[in-house]
């Protein structure tokens, strides 16, 4: 019996590796809707695991996995690698700032180094949209995107989807999927990978998302990908189930996307008097890292019966183990995954 199998939701999608056809995760855009759910499911084990004093599992014990991060990052990293340790790999941080790569070395070098190397998983933040593809072309292992430039995040908007379901759940709803739920997203669009895979996210699991910023940060046809387009925030507000704030990040800009920060603040930051204009158990999410009094204040950022903060960050770990578990099965020779190499 394979381990979907024993899921309490086998039934919303097929057996085995079908469950998860693929051999890397590169973006939400490749995933279909039951792929999502299958990894939303997967990853509760280990939400449980997380929540016991000894947190260990050996089911990949004797992997390698390499964290190579060519950005910085506190969060994605630190949770990737708690992720791999706590299911028993040996993992290896590349920090790009102190590797080769500072002498002019290609990624596509860099890649076949780790490939040979003999990696089992590689985890990549690059700052090149599509970096992240171009690596698993040249690599025999499974590939995780943690974040590749502008184009995508795909852990990040399933661990957002996870802290939710688990949010509305402690509420009493049903939150299997998040079909009438309206999400806000709201900030420097434009510039986020976490906002694109969000969107996909969060369309495929049902809910109507706002995104809200101001003309210079939002994308062109974005409309196209059916998102409610908003320029003013309170609008955007009105009526919403849940707000995620981004930061702006300054350093994808070149040149002068706003006019200050305190102008954008009073236009587009979550004040605590901005959120008390929307409905009274509006959820707030921030990916982080936050630029407190800017994209949001302190007040709301802390509100412990709204913010769900600190609980995205608790998902990340589940959700990361949970990739990473399913993403090795068919090397470990999991049953029902195929052969082992
Ligand atoms: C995000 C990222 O790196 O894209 N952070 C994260 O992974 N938690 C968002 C950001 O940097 O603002």
């Amino acid at each position: 019996m394979t381990r979907s199998d024993t899921s309490p939701h086998a039934a919303r999608y097929p057996a085995g590796a079908q469950a998860f056809p693929h051999r890397d995760l590169l973006g939400i855009g490749q995933m279909e809707r039951h792929e999502i759910l299958f990894l939303l499911d997967e990853a509760e084990q280990w939400v449980a695991l997380n929540r016991q004093s000894a947190k260990h599992s050996d089911a990949l014990a004797g992997l390698t996995i390499i964290n190579a991060f060519f950005e910085n990052s506190t969060r994605t990293l630190l949770s990737f690698e708690i992720a791999g340790k706590r299911l028993g790999a040996d993992v290896v941080n590349m920090h790009a700032a102190q590797s080769s790569v500072k002498k002019g070395e290609t990624l596509i070098d860099t890649a076949i180094t780790l490939n040979a190397m003999r990696a089992d998983a590689i985890v990549i933040r690059h700052g090149s949209s599509g970096a992240t593809g171009l690596i698993a072309d040249k690599v025999d292992c499974p590939v995780l995107n943690a974040g590749d430039g502008q184009h995508e995040h795909p852990t990040q908007a399933l661990l957002d989807a996870l802290a939710l379901r688990h949010a509305l759940r402690e509420r009493g709803e049903s939150a299997d999927d998040f079909t009438g739920q309206t999400i806000v997203i709201c900030g420097d669009i434009l510039h986020s990978r976490v906002a694109r895979s969000n969107l996909l996210c969060l369309q495929a699991l049902g809910a109507t998302v706002r995104l809200c910023a101001p003309p210079a940060l939002m994308p062109v046809g974005i409309e196209a990908m059916g998102a409610e387009v908003f320029q003013d925030f309170d609008a955007a507000l009105d009526g919403a189930d849940v707000v995620m704030m981004l930061r702006l990040q300054t350093e994808r800009m070149s040149g002068q996307f706003i006019p200050s920060a305190r102008e954008y603040h009073h236009l587009y930051g979550l004040t605590k008097a901005r959120l008390d204009k929307a409905k009274d158990d509006t959820l707030v999410m921030h990916p982080g890292p936050m630029n407190r009094g800017v994209e949001i204040d302190s007040e709301v950022a802390d509100l412990i019966d709204r913010s769900i903060i600190t609980r995205q960050v608790e998902m990340g770990v589940a959700i990361r183990m949970a990739c990473l578990d399913v993403l090795t099965r068919r090397a470990r020779g999991v049953e029902g995954w195929g052969e082992a190499a």
